[in-house]
């Protein structure tokens, strides 16, 4: 047996499941997701194996981002549940051996914050917790305005994440806030030193409560780059890893986490823009800033010109070079993390696999692939019931902020056509992700009595996890097979790796090594069957059964099929 030498902290060997609580489970019959219907569901990813649970925010919010606009850091949202339902889910999750990490989002916060409110007084002392700036001298208002989106004197001309300018005017202040999402997530202002300590205190707050780390929200964003305000146009691409980024970082790690020596945090960052080289500094664990990072470069191969809603067939062969260039350059130096759906992205067995004729084998094949690079995995609710995207057939029936306002600058303000920008608008929406958990065959898919704040995707009559769990030949059960076998073969957590390359385009065979053991995950990512000479070996993790062509000289791979093969001896305890 592979044997696991170094002593790693234990979130290298685990595997996350994230929660959307809005659509996960509904327990009150308001048609949303809450914690009591988390805590109903915690045997459920125990059956799953998973080791920690991602909390996407469940605070005080308005919800103009669906709870990424936090109006009361140490208050639970009332449509999720209280205080108690928290304290009663944390101590089910640690019941069940499962750990829980919070979505930290600090970049921002919700224009409902005390804070941003006291902050809109030019003499109050929390003015400067928020980044203020005065119009545009002589800049004649409303000459560049955009149906009424720009005044035209902003400080410059840098468009926000999910559409128009990133500065909204305030009557009250009479200046302009920055806000890099939407007008209603003024962001702070890292600079400000009392800020950072009250965000520390908040953070060390939550930890007292038995919380085991977190997910930061964008935190390659908090530091700001000084030419923001420039006048002039510009990308947040640019506004990313500000000068301060890893100072804060590390005072962050000192002031929080270093407060509780006897405890082993877990802490991912989301970075969008990180190249492999800032995930080292980031995560190289001699720096005390991250444990480990999300980064993007892999979840923008498929679009065309940076536009997110634009975009193609994904190149496989791009793919399979991203991810072993990440995993070569990151490998044991830092730690990365691995994924292919969350919150924000649309479900991969449509992206990426055939949602049509091989959803099983596409989503099997798409996760084992994963699973077998060097990182820590994520699983996001639904993925390991091969749940797909939903058919969209009007831009009304989204919620997503992000896909509105992209519709609404696209075509009624920008004039495109419809019928060119829908087609990427239904493939991409983050609504895609989010309609609700498909949990069984009754109404709703068991998700709620009420009516789902989003449309439930109609093949939940089938497509359920009543008719998967216990049940071979699932897409659950091989997900539960994969996240098991992650904890009996260190090779997988910790082996050198090596991508074959130069294969035909739709097979994708990668190779992991650790002492005389090696791991061959090999795939044939496609509907049309490759012919190769598959290594002779202990087949650990496959997702078709044995068939009369089934290889007496191993030289098949069925369509979009996948295996693990182990090549050593095997000895006792296997
Ligand atoms: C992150 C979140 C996303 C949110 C944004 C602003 O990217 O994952 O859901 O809209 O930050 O907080």
């Amino acid at each position: 047996m592979d044997t696991l030498t170094v002593q790693e902290p234990w979130w290298k060997t685990s595997t996350v499941y994230q929660i959307y609580p809005r659509s996960f489970q509904d327990s009150n019959g308001d048609g949303v997701g809450d914690l009591p219907g988390i805590t109903r569901r915690v045997p459920y990813l125990a059956a799953l194996g998973v080791d920690v649970l991602w909390l996407s925010p469940v605070y005080q919010s308005p919800m103009k981002d669906n709870g990424y606009d936090i109006a009361n850091y140490d208050a639970i949202d009332p449509l999720f549940g209280t205080r108690d339902d928290f304290a009663e889910l944390v101590s089910s999750l640690h019941s069940h051996g499962i750990r829980l990490v919070m979505d930290l989002v600090v970049n921002h916060t919700s224009d409902q914050h005390p804070w941003f409110q006291e902050s809109r007084n030019p003499d109050s002392p929390r003015h400067d917790w928020y980044i203020w700036r005065d119009p545009r001298r002589g800049a004649a208002v409303d000459t560049y305005a955009q149906a009424g989106q720009w005044r035209g004197d902003e400080p410059n001309r840098w468009v926000s994440a999910f559409s128009g300018p990133i500065w909204t005017w305030d009557d009250i202040a009479q200046q302009y806030y920055l806000h890099f999402f939407t007008p209603e997530q003024p962001d702070l202002n890292w600079e400000n030193t009392d800020l950072r300590a009250e965000i520390y205190a908040m953070m060390r707050r939550w930890l007292d409560q038995g919380v085991d780390g977190f997910r930061m929200d964008v935190i390659s964003l908090i530091s700001k780059p000084t030419d923001l305000y420039d006048d002039g146009d510009g990308s947040l691409d640019s506004a990313i890893f500000g000068p301060r980024f890893h100072e804060y970082l590390q005072e962050m790690h000192r002031e929080v986490f270093d407060a509780y020596p006897d405890r082993i945090f877990f802490t991912v960052g989301e970075t969008p823009g990180a190249t492999p080289e800032q995930a080292v500094m980031m995560t190289d664990p001699s720096r005390r800033e991250l444990d480990m990072v999300f980064q993007f470069e892999h979840m923008v191969l498929d679009s065309i010109d940076g536009d997110k809603f634009h975009v193609q067939k994904l190149f496989l062969p791009d793919m399979k070079s991203n991810l072993a260039r990440w995993t070569t350059s990151v490998g044991n130096r830092g730690w990365n993390s691995l994924y292919l759906s969350n919150h924000d992205q649309p479900r991969p067995v449509s992206r990426y696999g055939d949602d049509v004729n091989y959803r099983y084998e596409s989503a099997t094949a798409w996760g084992a692939m994963l699973h077998a690079h060097q990182g820590t995995p994520f699983v996001y609710q639904g993925e390991e019931l091969g749940m797909g995207n939903y058919p969209w057939t009007d831009i009304c029936e989204f919620d997503d902020v992000e896909t509105r306002n992209y519709w609404r600058d696209r075509v009624e303000l920008g004039g495109e056509d419809p019928a060119r920008v829908w087609p990427g608008v239904a493939m991409m929406s983050r609504d895609n992700a989010r309609t609700p958990m498909q949990w069984d065959n009754s109404s709703n898919a068991g998700f709620s009595r009420g009516v789902p704040w989003l449309p439930v995707h109609p093949n939940y009559r089938t497509l359920n996890a009543q008719s998967q769990v216990g049940v071979e030949g699932s897409i659950f059960e091989f997900y539960r097979k994969m996240i098991a076998l992650r904890k009996r073969h260190p090779v997988l957590v910790h082996g050198d790796f090596t991508l074959h390359e130069g294969e035909q385009p739709t097979l994708w065979w990668i190779e992991r090594k650790l002492g005389d053991t090696t791991l061959h995950a090999l795939a044939n990512m496609s509907a049309d069957p490759v012919t190769v000479a598959i290594p002779n070996g202990q087949i650990i993790l496959r997702n078709i059964p044995s068939s009369p062509r089934d290889n007496a000289e191993n030289e098949y791979l069925a369509p979009w099929e996948v295996r693990w093969i182990l090549t050593t001896p095997i000895t006792a305890g296997e």
